[in-house]
């Protein structure tokens, strides 16, 4: 991804691997400072992904190969590191498969995990070819939380398509929602919008619904943290709605996912585990409180957004709708 920095413009990786460290954006002190953060073994890499340093779920999915693969060259007892990486976060389904994926490649662990990494940033690319060709020209396009470079290590899901079409010439306007609780449109989509120069907008969360009302936005793409069997998806909290939205005002809804994304073994939405997150993530704005000390607040990370509000899904294998998933992954 492009990065405007004081020395120049830098192509950058969400995270990757040197020296045997694996290496990352840290994305919580995103847009007002660009950190990185070092892993030095597995116990890092979970903190780096409970903490979400690095967030969404193919960039989860690449962190963790990386944390498995230092880990068998460091002769960490592999199993058990598994078991305490996958324990970071449970929404994404990539985590689980990238583990999984390290325990059948462990004889050449580093070449495993690149190789896990530049698949997805291929699959990404491809995203990207198949999902512009859904974007018209002066088209406004409503995108949720963060599903682009920075979750997925290069290009995105759903800021894929948006980055190829803008780049072959359409004239396009991005809405970006800022994402409460954690900002992730405001702070990071938002920041490579602008890093790429593709007109954009942040709104708050509670404005999509009336842009939708009046006609201002044509078309709606947000990524996943995991697809199942049913074509149901969960992805970051408020997605349901706006897909509701988009329907009730015949807006086209596409989710952009790989095949790392898809779990074929759990049948329906109400089936996908749902990360509760500290309810400070609400009540607290730059260590002020915004609500009182004592009400209690509730925090879910993700919510389903049932398949008969899914228009299609755009993979790297082309785009399909819920009911060609199973055959398609
Ligand atoms: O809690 P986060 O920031 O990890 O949530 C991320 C999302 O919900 C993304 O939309 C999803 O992981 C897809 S990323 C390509």
């Amino acid at each position: 991804m492009k990065v405007k920095m004081e020395e120049g413009e830098k192509d950058l990786k969400a995270v990757w691997m040197d020296d045997n460290k694996v290496k990352m954006i840290d994305q919580r002190f995103l847009p007002s400072e660009l950190k990185f953060y070092t892993a030095g073994d597995y116990k890092d890499i979970h903190k780096a992904i409970k903490k979400m340093m690095v967030r969404g779920a193919p960039a989860i999915g690449v962190t963790a190969a990386y944390g498995m693969a230092q880990a068998i060259i460091q002769e960490k007892k592999i199993e058990k590191v598994a078991e305490h990486i996958k324990s970071a976060r449970p929404t994404a389904y990539d985590l689980f498969n990238a583990v999984e994926f390290m325990l059948d490649h462990a004889e050449k662990p580093v070449k495993a995990a690149e190789d896990y990494a530049s698949n997805v940033i291929e699959k990404c690319r491809k995203i990207g070819e198949h999902g512009s060709e859904l974007i018209e020209n002066e088209d406004r396009i409503l995108t949720h939380c963060n599903a682009g470079a920075l979750a997925t290590v290069d290009y995105g899901t759903a800021l894929a398509p948006i980055r190829i079409a803008s780049e072959r010439g359409k004239d396009i306007h991005v809405f970006v929602d800022e994402t409460r609780p954690r900002l992730q449109g405001a702070r990071l989509t938002a920041w490579e919008l602008h890093n790429e120069g593709i007109p954009h907008s942040v709104i708050v969360d509670n404005a999509s619904g009336h842009y939708m009302f009046r006609g201002e936005i044509d078309l709606v793409i947000v990524g996943t943290d995991r697809i199942v069997s049913n074509g149901d998806i969960a992805n970051k909290i408020g997605t349901y709605e706006k897909a509701v939205v988009a329907k009730e005002n015949d807006i086209p809804f596409y989710v952009a996912a790989p095949v790392t994304t898809y779990d074929s073994s759990t049948e329906t939405g109400r089936d996908i585990p749902i990360e509760n997150r500290d309810e400070k993530e609400i009540k607290m704005i730059n260590n002020s409180l915004i609500a009182p000390k004592d009400s209690p607040a509730r925090n879910p990370a993700f919510d389903v957004t049932p398949a008969e509000y899914i228009s299609g899904f755009i993979t790297e294998k082309g785009i399909f709708s819920p009911s060609e998933l199973d055959d398609m992954f």
